[in-house]
C-alpha cells in the first residue's frame, strides 16, 4: 500500500516547547500507533531500497531503531545500532555532534561493519542534520559506503537536509 506523504505528515504530532522552550517537537508516536500508516511508511522505504545492492541497515538510537530494524528485516539484511554514548559493551568508536537542543555523541561497535560494505543509514527525523552526519561519519571511519541516509521527516527550516547533501551524502525523506 502506498500513501500520499501528506497522510504520513498528518499523523506526526507537533508538541510546542518540548523538550525546551522554542522547540516545536515532531512526535511520530501517532504515526507508529496507526497500523496502516506504519505499514505504508515501512513499505515506502522497502520498495525504495529493495532493488539496491545493500549489505546492512544502520539505525540511530532511539527512534531510528524503530524504522531501521523493520526495514532490515524486510530486506533480509542485518541491522547495526548507532547508539548514544556509553551504551555499547564492546570496543567502540565515537562521534560528537550538536543538536537543536544541546549536544550529544553517538557510538558504534568497531566491528559493526567491514570496509566496503554498503550501508543504508536511517533515523526518524532531520533537524540540524548533526545526528545523521555523525552516524554517517562513524560508518565511513570504519570504511563503509553509506549508500543513502533516510528519514521520515526533514525539517527544512533547520537546514539539516541541505547540510547533509552538501557533505556529499544522499538523503531521502518521506516528507518535510
Ligand atoms: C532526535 C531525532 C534525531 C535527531 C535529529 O533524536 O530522533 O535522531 O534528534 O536532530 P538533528 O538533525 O538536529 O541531529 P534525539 O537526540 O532527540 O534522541 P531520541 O531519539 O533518543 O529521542
Ligand atoms: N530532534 C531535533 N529536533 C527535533 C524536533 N523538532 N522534533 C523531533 N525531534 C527532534
Amino acid at each position: 500500500m502506498f500513501l500520499d506523504p501528506n497522510y504520513i505528515r498528518d499523523r506526526i504530532r507537533t508538541v510546542p516547547d518540548w523538550p525546551q522552550a522554542g522547540v516545536m517537537f515532531r512526535d511520530i508516536t501517532p504515526l507508529l500507533q496507526d497500523a496502516k500508516t506504519f505499514r505504508a511508511l515501512i513499505d515506502m522505504f522497502v520498495y525504495r531500497y529493495m532493488g539496491q545492492r545493500l549489505d546492512l541497515v544502520a539505525g540511530i538510537d532511539a527512534r531510528g531503531f524503530i524504522l531501521a530494524s523493520v526495514v532490515a528485516y524486510e530486506l533480509n539484511l542485518g541491522f547495526v545500532p548507532v547508539r548514544k554514548k556509553g551504551k555499547l559493551p564492546f570496543a567502540s568508536i565515537t562521534e560528537e555532534y550538536a543538536l537543536e537542543y544541546g549536544s550529544a555523541a553517538v557510538e558504534m561497535h568497531a566491528d559493526a561493519v567491514r570496509p566496503g560494505q554498503r550501508v543504508l543509514l536511517m533515523d526518524d527525523l532531520v533537524a540540524t542534520g548533526g545526528t545523521l552526519l555523525a552516524g554517517a561519519k562513524l560508518l565511513q571511519r570504519l570504511g563503509a559506503n553509506v549508500v543513502e541516509a533516510a528519514a521520515i521527516v526533514d525539517l527544512p527550516s533547520l537546514g539539516g537536509g541541505d547540510r547533509i547533501r552538501a557533505s556529499g551524502l544522499d538523503l531521502y525523506a518521506v516528507c518535510a
